[in-house]
């Protein structure tokens, strides 16, 4: 948006604000440039929350949406236990990777190149949605589109499932109130959310489990210390 446009509509007002902060998209297309950097979540396992979600409650195996999937390693699994996956990212590099990823696995994940709030979907669509690592990243003025398209495109006792900083945690978790964002410009890599806080950002869900994600050498999951981990049902 030109800084000398008139605000007229509420996308307006959004790209304004967006525009305060870090352009999303090219800084996540060159974080996944290289992809030999040891990220730990490079690695193609899936979240152990998720993986004992899947054992511990009943959640339908039937559509699934991942947003901000990035190159795919929670959607991948979701596909192998038998979900038909939708995986959205902002970035086009995350989303070669993991269709590279997915042919590789031999399994079905239709991976969408778009911003989260650019996506169309039709009201009740899943069963469930996953975010592992992108809330966080989302600036405070777009909190209110999230919640609303989570409420919206899950079906009725739909579940949603959220990784994010702990706050002030080894791998990051700002402690700024939303009012400092806009004031200092940055999110500081990432927000951190307490529990309290997710409760009282997701109220219009039922919490189902709300803990830190529990750190583990087993190879074929991802757990490490410094992630809040929650499951809300609609
Ligand atoms: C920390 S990475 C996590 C990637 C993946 N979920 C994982 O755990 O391996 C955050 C991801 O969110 C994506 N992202 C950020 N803002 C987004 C938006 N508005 N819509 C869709 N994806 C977004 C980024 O491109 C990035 O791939």
């Amino acid at each position: 948006m030109e800084s000398t446009m008139d605000i007229k509509t509420n996308a307006d007002l959004m790209n304004l604000l967006d525009s305060l902060l870090r352009e999303p998209e090219t800084f996540w297309d060159q974080f996944y440039e290289d992809r030999e950097k040891p990220i730990p979540f490079f690695k193609q396992v899936p979240d152990e929350n998720l993986v004992s979600y899947l054992s511990d409650y009943d959640i339908p195996h039937g559509r699934v949406l991942e947003i901000g999937s990035g190159p795919g390693r929670n959607a991948i699994y979701l596909a192998k236990q038998g979900f038909q996956v939708d995986a959205v990212d902002l970035s086009q590099k995350a989303i070669d990777w993991g269709n590279e990823r997915a042919n590789e696995e031999e399994v079905e994940v239709n991976f969408i190149h778009s911003s989260l709030f650019d996506l169309k979907v039709d009201a009740e669509s899943y069963d469930f949605i996953y975010d592992s690592g992108c809330f966080h990243h989302l600036a405070p003025h777009r909190r209110v589109s999230y919640l609303s398209f989570i409420k919206n495109a899950l079906k009725v006792e739909g579940y949603f499932g959220l990784t994010c900083f702990v706050p002030e945690g080894p791998l990051g978790g700002a402690v700024i109130s939303d009012r400092e964002v806009y004031e200092q410009q940055t999110l500081h890599g990432g927000l951190g959310y307490s529990k309290e806080r997710l409760l009282s950002l997701f109220n219009k869900f039922n919490p189902i489990e709300i803990r830190e994600m529990r750190e583990t050498q087993d190879p074929t999951l991802f757990g490490v210390n410094g992630l809040m981990t929650a499951l809300f049902k609609k």
